[in-house]
């Protein structure tokens, strides 16, 4: 792809995806409940539709009719041996939650991925979920995995490291599990997966205990499916927010967008920023936060953000730094750590190709510390994003500020938002 600079800012209503998180979810939970499941608004991205075939390759019945997907679960013990080996292509939430909910089932299977998914770790759900009794053999730690399919034991487990997916496969374990499954959770991460089975008659108990979460979970509870009607992604949204605020004489509105409290860092960031954005219509969508948001060009400032709000906005980073690029004054992003194992090594990529644009960027141990000026020349057009997808969305936004860049591996993009240039270029965009 290739991104070019504007001159008339952003400004319309550009359509933002499903919620990728939630969308992932809204297979699995439904393919092993009992019941009929109409999804409206899923993400139909590759990460996405990963998840499903798996379940298809499973024997579950999903069908699209329209702009719906119709899903008929029949319960916890319904799921049968895969017919394939079950590739995942990009999707470490495929990889992470179905290592969960594979380990509990009565037969054997196999997950594969793509270049990048097999080269990020595994052992951190494989070696939790050992503590269950789980036979889960990996590839020093890594994709391939052969799962064992096997009765599991009850346990209670401390999670070490802060991770959504690692928290949402154990409980996809407990589900399938004889008694009482205890999950301690020492950092807030999304809860999406709690906060649906909530709604499918689940019996979990999510409970706050000084600064940690615990979840109980008594399994063989058989699930009840419901409607889902998806919100939109606030990661998928951000692009969006960051190219409206440092562009000038723009005015955008995103609707229906998923503010979920255990995953709105980067609009909290953004505000320390000084961002002019507005949120109208605040509601409830199957229980998730969601509302309307509105945002104009604003002059930057730069700000300090502690670890403990990559919790927060791990997937936001890459395009946070391309705002901070645009400050008044520095920013410092403490405790990134995380960022190193996701679709890329994401902390060196974002300070990589800061660098080819000109930013004075470094990065400090896990801290990346970003000192802006107004005046960037690009010292190298090409942007390598490893075929991660949030490297190549926040560098296409940093063309349109800056002037021509070339984005490397861009078809990345279809893993998580497919529509990207097109609704880029209908609100002013200039992708090609
Ligand atoms: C996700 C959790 C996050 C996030 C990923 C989606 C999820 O990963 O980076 O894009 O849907 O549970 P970790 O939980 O491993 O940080």
């Amino acid at each position: 792809m290739e991104s070019s600079k504007i001159n008339n800012g952003i400004n319309g209503e550009p359509k933002i995806p499903g919620d990728k998180s939630i969308s992932h979810r809204s297979i699995i939970i439904p393919s092993i409940s009992n019941g009929i499941c109409e999804i409206h608004n899923i993400l139909e991205s590759e990460d996405v539709m990963h998840t499903m075939n798996a379940f298809i390759n499973m024997g579950v019945k999903i069908e699209k009719f329209g702009n719906k997907i119709i899903i008929k679960g029949k319960g916890l013990q319904s799921l049968t041996k895969p017919v394939n080996d079950i590739y995942l292509g990009n999707s470490g939430t495929s990889a992470r939650l179905l290592t969960g909910l594979l380990a509990s089932q009565n037969f054997n299977s196999k997950l594969t991925g793509d270049k990048s998914l097999s080269s990020r770790p595994m052992d951190r759900i494989a070696k939790p979920l050992s503590l269950m009794n789980a036979k889960i053999i990996t590839d020093n730690g890594k994709l391939p995995i052969n799962i064992v399919g096997n009765e599991l034991t009850n346990a209670t487990i401390n999670i070490e490291v802060p991770s959504a997916q690692i928290k949402s496969g154990l409980i996809f374990a407990a589900l399938n599990t004889k008694g009482k499954t205890i999950i301690i959770e020492n950092n807030i991460t999304r809860d999406h997966t709690e906060v649906m089975l909530e709604a499918f008659d689940a019996d979990i108990i999510v409970r706050k205990e000084k600064d940690s979460k615990i979840i109980e979970i008594n399994g063989k509870k058989e699930l009840k499916s419901k409607n889902i009607n998806v919100p939109s992604d606030l990661s998928s949204s951000a692009f969006f927010i960051v190219a409206a605020l440092i562009n000038k004489n723009s005015k955008i509105t995103l609707k229906n967008i998923n503010i979920n409290p255990t995953r709105n860092g980067i609009l909290l960031a953004l505000k320390k920023m000084g961002a002019n954005i507005t949120y109208k219509n605040k509601r409830k969508i199957n229980s998730e936060e969601v509302c309307d948001i509105y945002v104009e060009s604003t002059n930057l400032n730069g700000c300090e953000l502690e670890s403990n709000f990559a919790e927060l906005m791990i997937d936001e980073y890459p395009i946070l730094a391309v705002a901070a690029s645009f400050a008044n004054s520095p920013s410092i992003f403490r405790g990134l750590n995380e960022l190193r194992v996701k679709e890329s090594d994401r902390l060196e990529l974002i300070n990589e190709n800061l660098q080819r644009c000109g930013v004075n960027s470094l990065i400090n141990e896990n801290d990346l510390i970003i000192d802006p000026s107004n005046y960037y020349k690009i010292n190298n057009h090409k942007i390598v994003t490893n075929f991660d997808h949030r490297i190549a969305m926040s560098f296409a936004i940093m063309g349109s500020k800056i002037g021509t860049l070339e984005i490397e591996d861009s078809e990345s993009i279809n893993t998580s938002f497919p529509t990207f240039i097109s609704e880029f270029n209908k609100v002013g965009g200039n992708f090609s």
